[in-house]
């Protein structure tokens, strides 16, 4: 089976439409198959979902790619769907009229579908929720039943005052809420959607009216809004743009649909981002804090390294890199004036076939031992400490002292903390070396190395250990003749 878009958009949309139906039926039974499960019930929601969303788009404009490729992703889920569970009522009543009659199949499938469902909708209460949900449509709460007598009588007495409220003479009728409006049925109010539900389409010759496209993007509600949106951003002439645009909509506003936030939540939430951007200067990055927290920072790390055999795992920049480091010869001290215990890193720069590099430019960083970065506390200490950049030898090896670093909270004082803390998490990163190494021809390593034992191994908040990346900080004792502590410690990275 070849699921390529370029080979439906030459298809005609009334034939797009009812087939999409036709795929939409069979993910709608999946959802109260006997044999169901929750695999395929997700699938079977996500496929009538984009289904419903590209439809209609469709049949405006058949020749919008992405919903054709919306489309057929939908097309693909509801098939997967059809394979897997059996079908139920809608099915057999096509398949029985359609072999009795010689009747169309995606036609008949879309005209039984909203009777074969309106059937079973009070027995399939939890498929009807999740239908609702994948249309994006609010279904009324349903009133409890009542019961007995008493409660018979109130039913008919409030629909008698009902029906005599609707007749009364100079009353507004009172609109009726649909239980449930579907995606098809918010096409038809479009003024550009045709009874039948499919699109008026504008002949070549025939000109575009600006007035009347106008009226089609205004009185949004929360069932159009983000169709409303999407259509809009589409105008995007970057198709990295109108990608990343199209994306961004429909996950915030499928955010917003999941946690429907009172217009106070809303306002905290603005408040927080404006927070989180007075944070930032020259100084402070409040907005990686935030990023690397939510593990943002990792994924887009591992996406953008999916590394061969043999390379070193990568892990976060983190917020404390300097450009331009001070080079340094092999074996200098870069801790400056910063005081406590000795360490000595030792390290060999390869391909990851093996091969030593010679020349490749290794960027080192770290913090103290109370845990402080050198641009922390630069007022104090008046220069960049514990960071420098080296080149490696004939053999790829460097090596360098400098002291040991200590875990460390991310800075915790701003909006990202106080996240932090509602959310009932410690700010700990475990004590660690960065390194940036970068040659010319090889992709650059940004990476860091943990000390093995620290107790945030398991809880650092950016996410970044991986087991790959741990080594002992050895302790040794003091030889003579150099001036240092009585015990010394070595990092040594292969
Ligand atoms: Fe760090």
């Amino acid at each position: 089976m070849i699921y390529d878009v370029d080979l439906t958009m030459t298809m005609p949309p009334e034939l797009s439409a009812t087939s999409g139906i036709n795929a939409i039926a069979h993910a709608v039974e999946a959802l109260y198959a006997r044999d169901r499960n929750p695999v395929i019930s997700l699938m079977a929601q996500e496929g009538i979902r984009t289904l419903a969303h590209a439809l209609p788009i469709i049949c405006a404009q058949p020749d919008d790619k992405t919903a054709r490729t919306d489309a057929l992703y939908g097309a693909w889920l509801s098939g997967i769907c059809l394979g897997a569970v059996g079908m139920a009522l809608h099915h057999k009543l096509c398949h029985t009229l359609g072999g009795s009659f010689n009747l169309p199949h995606a036609e008949t499938h879309t005209v039984i579908l909203p009777h074969a469902l309106a059937y079973n909708a009070p027995a399939v209460p939890d498929a009807m929720a999740r239908i609702a949900t994948a249309l994006g449509v609010r279904r009324r709460r349903a009133r409890p039943p009542r019961s007995g007598a008493k409660a018979c009588c109130a039913g008919i007495a409030a629909r008698d005052r009902h029906a005599r409220e609707r007749h009364r003479p100079g009353r507004r009728p009172r609109r009726e809420e649909p239980v449930l409006e579907s995606a098809p049925d918010r096409a038809r109010r479009n003024p550009r959607i045709d009874r039948t539900g499919l699109a008026r389409r504008r002949s070549a010759n025939q000109p575009r009216d600006p007035l009347k496209e106008n009226i089609d993007m205004r009185n949004f509600d929360e069932a159009t809004i983000t169709d409303a949106v999407l259509q809009r951003v589409r105008a995007a002439k970057d198709d990295r743009i109108r990608q990343v645009s199209e994306a961004l909509v429909r996950h915030l506003h499928a955010f917003v649909r999941e946690i429907e936030p009172t217009q106070a939540e809303w306002e905290t939430g603005i408040d927080f981002l404006t927070r989180t951007g007075q944070m930032c200067d020259d100084k402070r990055q409040e907005f990686i804090l935030l990023s690397d927290t939510l593990g943002v920072s990792m994924l887009v790390d591992a996406i953008n390294h999916r590394t061969p055999e043999g390379a070193t795992e990568t892990t976060v920049l983190g917020p404390f890199y300097v450009q331009r480091a001070p080079e340094h010869p092999l074996g200098a001290d870069i801790s400056g004036t910063m005081e406590g215990a000795p360490l000595l890193v030792t390290g060999t720069v390869s391909t990851a076939g093996g091969e030593p590099l010679a020349g490749a430019v290794v960027d080192v960083w770290h913090s103290d031992d109370d845990g402080y970065y050198d641009v922390q506390q630069l007022d104090e200490i008046g220069e960049l400490a514990m960071r420098a950049r080296f080149r490696t030898d004939e053999n790829g090896r460097f090596w360098f002292w400098s002291i040991r670093p200590a875990a460390y909270p991310i800075p915790h004082d701003g909006p990202v903390g106080k996240m932090l803390e509602a959310q009932g998490r410690h700010p700990w990163r475990p004590a660690h070396v960065h390194f940036m190494i970068s040659a010319p021809g090889h992709q650059t390593l940004v990476t860091h190395v943990f000390a093995a034992g620290d107790q945030y191994l398991d809880s650092d908040v950016v996410f970044g250990v991986k087991d790959s990346l741990i080594r002992e900080f050895a302790v040794h004792a003091c030889r003579n003749g150099r001036s240092m502590a009585a015990r010394w410690r070595s990092l040594i990275i292969i």
